[in-house]
């Protein structure tokens, strides 16, 4: 089915009508973004044509069997408030992690940690943070909301530069942000790199490390270790990627038990649901769920990558469930291929024109993701053979 609201360009009225208390208004100056493309796809996408979505980096199993029992059983709760912070998954969280229950703390996707880390660490509009040229759009966004400076520290062939974040960091600051993958590039850095790099901060500065892809690691850092050492470290984690619970919305956060604290305090409670918190309790549990999931994502990745790089196409080796590519004339190419009912993200409005951002999908999805580019490369510029050798096509 189409996207609703959120394909369509949403206006912001800024005059508001006599009669009423008029909002702040640097609030209505923000910019609106939702994590689905602005653009209107319906305008794009022909009637009846199924669209394909490999623009968000979800995953295309779905919740585990598992994960959906548990939605059900806790739909049937729907009439009771959740507990309050989430103490049974918490101690299921710490158990699994290895961690004490009194270092996490959810949030209502790793989004809402995000944003509590800004209003527990920024103290005045005159502090600072520091985030890597071309990774999360909603660091910089958040930045800007809380009327603060994020300083942008350049990168390295798009994988994030370590020293280059060191540089960026003033006495003002005080978050350092780095997705470990990176979104979007795919990018990771060394384990051993990235524990140094976050143990030789200044004692003002903290490493805000979101492992909203680590679960597709092959060796994902020991940050319970770390913390536990004093590690300047708060991870940010959640169930929407790997475990397939991106519309439940909830993620947590891994600290050190004072840092973890004020977040909690800076929470409001109650902001993850009942079912949120079932479905990710069942889903911890599950496995089976995760083996397969990781596996879809490791051989379509590495489907992806083989074919761009057979078609001349150059694309960022990535660690996470994703592939970046680069397209003569991505814009159009982008549109060709939401009229053919596939939609990925255009990274245009992330500071990167040219390429695309491609989910990896199941098997049929990317067959016809690569079907797809076959022919809005063909209607573009004229048939590329070894994408045609992919899909079959001669
Ligand atoms: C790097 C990164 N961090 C955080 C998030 C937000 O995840 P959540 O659904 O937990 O809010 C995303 C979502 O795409 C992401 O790519």
């Amino acid at each position: 089915m189409p996207p609703s609201s959120s394909s369509r360009r949403i206006e912001l009225r800024s005059e508001t009508p006599p009669g009423l208390p008029s909002p702040n208004p640097w609030i209505l100056k923000l910019h609106f973004s939702s994590y689905r493309e602005l653009c209107p796809i319906r305008d794009l996408l022909p009637r009846h044509v199924p669209l394909i979505r490999l623009d968000a980096n979800e995953n295309p199993l779905g919740p585990s069997p598992l994960a959906r029992e548990a939605i059900q059983r806790a739909a049937e709760e729907s009439h009771r408030y959740p507990e309050i912070a989430g103490e049974g998954l918490r101690e299921l969280v710490a158990a699994e992690l290895g961690a004490g229950p009194e270092q996490i703390v959810f949030g209502s996707g790793s989004t809402e940690l995000l944003e509590l880390l800004f209003h527990v660490f920024l103290r005045s509009r005159r502090d600072e943070v520091v985030v890597p040229r071309h990774s999360f759009p909603l660091y910089e966004m958040l930045a800007h909301r809380f009327g603060c400076r994020a300083r942008v520290a350049p990168d390295r062939n798009f994988a994030v530069d370590l020293e280059c974040l060191r540089s960026a960091i003033t006495p003002r600051t005080r978050l350092v942000f780095l997705a470990n993958p990176n979104n979007p590039t795919g990018t990771y850095v060394d384990n051993r790199a990235l524990l140094d790099f976050a143990r030789s901060l200044p004692a003002h500065v903290l490493l805000a490390l979101d492992e909203a892809y680590a679960d597709y690691l092959e060796n994902p850092p020991d940050l319970v270790s770390a913390i536990r050492d004093g590690a300047p470290i708060v991870a940010l984690r959640t169930f929407s990627k790997l475990h397939g619970l991106a519309s439940l919305r909830i993620g947590y956060a891994l600290a050190s038990p004072a840092i973890a604290h004020a977040i909690q305090k800076a929470a409001l409670p109650t902001n993850t649901s009942g079912i949120a918190q079932g479905a990710a309790a069942a889903a911890l549990k599950d496995g089976r769920h995760q083996q397969e999931s990781k596996r879809i994502v490791r051989e379509g990745r590495l489907r992806l990558q083989r074919c761009f790089q057979e078609s001349g196409l150059a694309c960022v080796p990535s660690g996470a469930n994703f592939v970046m590519v680069r397209l003569p004339h991505a814009e159009e190419v982008w549109k060709a291929l939401v009229r053919r009912g596939v939609l990925v993200r255009s990274l245009d409005s992330w500071g990167l024109p040219g390429w695309l951002r491609v989910t990896v999908g199941c098997p049929e999805e990317l067959l016809q993701f690569i079907g797809g580019l076959h022919a809005s490369l063909r209607e573009l510029h004229g048939k590329p053979p070894s994408l045609a050798r992919e899909v079959g096509v001669a």
